[in-house]
């Protein structure tokens, strides 16, 4: 595997191997790569002749200053990790990528205005900056995207939309920890006693799929995330699995999904479950 710094070089790669023919497969990332990333480039790799894996901590996605500072960068790690399945790895520095600060300004609709785009201002934005340059850059046949940041997909298929870009967007489902956390750079920060206490958050969300309609779901949620003084609930929204709208009954929409973001000491967690 080859890794590439400048957006020079990667342009002159893809160049060569859309001349070639070759299908391509992307698979942007932001590092501190685990299993569930190694899932999506996996799936990269069965369904493309060339992967590239981006690895680039994207400051204009970040809200706020201490998250950005405190996430966890191990490209040494990374590059090892990938290596048996990717082909590139295209990590740049935050000059090459924004080498004078980004004024484009995105307007996704509903989509962005719930849950994650009303509780972290500018943060979609950011994704669709990055996302849009890297798609441009790479022109992939397919990009990879998981279902833990299930609206960051819908955001991401508007912008996609939007933009008339060719390349298709797959989504993958969630990779969880052993004990049911789903996978997260961010669960790095966890201690060893927040990471095992993190765990209840997928239980609660699976023993909330046995009830009835969305009411109980939402208090049953609500109460059991309360019983643990270390969580501290940013939002729990039950929605229309496509539109992201919040629903007030199962028979609201076809699809039907939770989404729920926790505090687990400074640590922000989000995680999905599906009810229909
Ligand atoms: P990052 O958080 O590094 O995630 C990269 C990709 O891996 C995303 O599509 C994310 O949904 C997926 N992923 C993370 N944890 C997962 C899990 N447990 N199971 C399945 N997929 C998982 O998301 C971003 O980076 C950035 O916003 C990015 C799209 C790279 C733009 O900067």
């Amino acid at each position: 595997m080859l890794v590439i710094n400048t957006i020079a070089e990667l342009t002159r790669i893809v160049d060569e191997v859309k001349s070639e023919g070759k299908t391509i497969g992307l698979v942007p990332t932001m590092g501190a790569l685990h299993d569930g990333h190694l899932s999506l480039i996996k799936r990269a790799r069965l369904e493309n002749e060339v992967v590239f894996v981006s690895i680039f901590v994207n400051p204009v996605q970040f809200n706020n200053q201490d998250d950005l500072v405190k996430y966890p960068r191990t490209l040494e790690r990374d590059v090892e990790l990938i290596g048996e399945y990717a082909d590139y790895a295209f990590a740049p520095t935050v000059e090459e990528v924004f080498p004078t600060p980004p004024t484009e300004e995105y307007h996704f609709g509903p989509v962005e205005e719930v849950m994650e785009g009303a509780a972290r201002p500018g943060h979609f934005n950011g994704v669709g900056v990055i996302v849009r340059r890297l798609l441009d850059w790479v022109r992939p046949d397919k990009a990879y995207f998981g279902e833990k940041d299930y609206q960051q997909i819908a955001v991401i298929r508007e912008l996609v939309r939007q933009c008339d870009i060719k390349s298709e967007i797959v989504p993958c489902p969630i990779v969880r920890e052993p004990n049911g956390l789903a996978m997260s750079s961010r669960n790095r920060r966890l201690t060893p006693e927040q990471f095992e206490t993190a765990a209840n958050i997928h239980r609660i969300l699976v023993e909330s799929q046995q009830l009835e309609d969305v009411p109980q779901i939402k208090a049953f949620v609500e109460v059991e995330i309360a019983k643990y003084p270390e969580f501290k609930l940013d939002y729990f929204e039950i929605a229309d699995a496509d539109t992201l709208q919040t629903v007030h009954s199962m028979a609201d929409a076809a699809g039907v999904m939770g989404f729920i973001t926790v505090y687990v000491g400074e640590v922000r967690l989000i995680d999905n479950i599906r009810y229909k």
